[in-house]
């Protein structure tokens, strides 16, 4: 049947989608499956009927946070990865966490300031350095690093050109590890180099110097239980099918959850399409298997 590849979309992370829809619809024309790309931004959704199946290439808000997933199960469309709940808890960093806590998962701490006159306590709370982020939002966009007290306004207001809610964490210093999950597994767990002071926008997608080391170095032990909590944390806020977990190893060597996506990036500087072919699945393999994930 006819698949429509959900790409484009109208947030922020809409360059990005477009690559990662222009990759997945090349892997899957290149399968003999009769797949068009569709622009939610471009096209009414009740087009989206006359489709068998919908492959979702879309991140942040309103693709990747169970708009559009909500929208498919009303027209009875069978759609990739996860559903409206889990879509929606995943994109908020913020009910992520909480979640997590809930579990006994270790995520960072957090406050989520309602001012601006608020902040200085998050520094007698938190420390330095830390992290400000939108609650929802991808590709670390509005999301700064503060080494200086005097620089988490500055931050605090990038924050909230992107989301009304930001979320301050205290920077975990270590190492950053991220890991694809399809279809119940963990796959190879991929530790990330960026040349910068993190794995901010341009060490994602411009950078050329960014390392994506796999296998990630981990001892098999500490990489299973890297595997194992990813696929917990993925349960947990209801995710289903594929996605990709972040976390952080701290120098004692604990893991810190960060978030998950539910729609990761698929674009050739990615990171799921990096951790499938360590696993033997060419990006044919890779979008097949995630075709299957589609809901009935
Ligand atoms: N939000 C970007 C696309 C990612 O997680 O890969
Ligand atoms: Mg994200």
């Amino acid at each position: 049947g006819r698949v429509a590849v959900l790409a484009g979309g109208g947030s922020a992370e809409r360059p990005i989608s477009l690559k990662s829809g222009g990759e997945c619809l090349r892997a899957l024309q290149a399968l003999g499956v009769a797949a068009e790309h569709f622009d939610p931004a471009e096209r009414p959704l009740a087009e989206l009927a006359g489709f068998d199946r919908a492959f979702i290439a879309l991140h942040g808000r309103g693709g990747e946070d169970g708009v559009i997933q909500g929208a498919l199960e009303a027209l009875g469309v069978p759609y990739t990865g996860s559903g409206v709940l889990g879509s929606a808890i995943g994109m908020d960093k913020l009910r992520s966490k909480l979640v997590w806590k809930g579990l006994g998962l270790s995520t960072p701490e957090h406050r989520v300031p309602a001012s601006a006159e608020a902040l200085p306590e998050v520094i007698d709370a938190l420390g330095l350095p830390l992290f400000v982020k939108p609650v929802r939002e991808g590709s670390s966009l509005g999301t700064t690093r503060v080494d200086d007290a005097a620089a988490l306004r500055t931050a605090w207001e990038a924050a909230r050109r992107y989301d009304a809610e930001v979320l301050v964490e205290p920077c975990v210093v270590g190492e950053e590890y991220t890991v694809a999950v399809l279809d119940g597994e963990a796959l190879p767990a991929i530790r990330i180099e960026a040349e910068g002071r993190f794995y901010d926008f341009e060490a994602k997608y411009q950078s050329e110097a960014t390392r994506m080391v796999i296998p990630c170095g981990l001892a098999a032990s500490e990489e299973a239980a890297l595997g194992e909590l990813a696929l917990a944390a993925f349960d947990a806020i209801g995710a289903s099918g594929w996605g990709r977990v972040d976390v952080m190893r701290d120098g004692a060597g604990r893991f810190w959850l960060l978030e998950v996506n539910t729609i990761p990036g698929m674009t050739d500087h990615s990171l799921v399409p990096a951790a499938a072919r360590a696993r033997g699945l060419d990006m044919a393999a890779l979008v097949w298997r995630i075709l299957l994930t589609s809901r009935r």
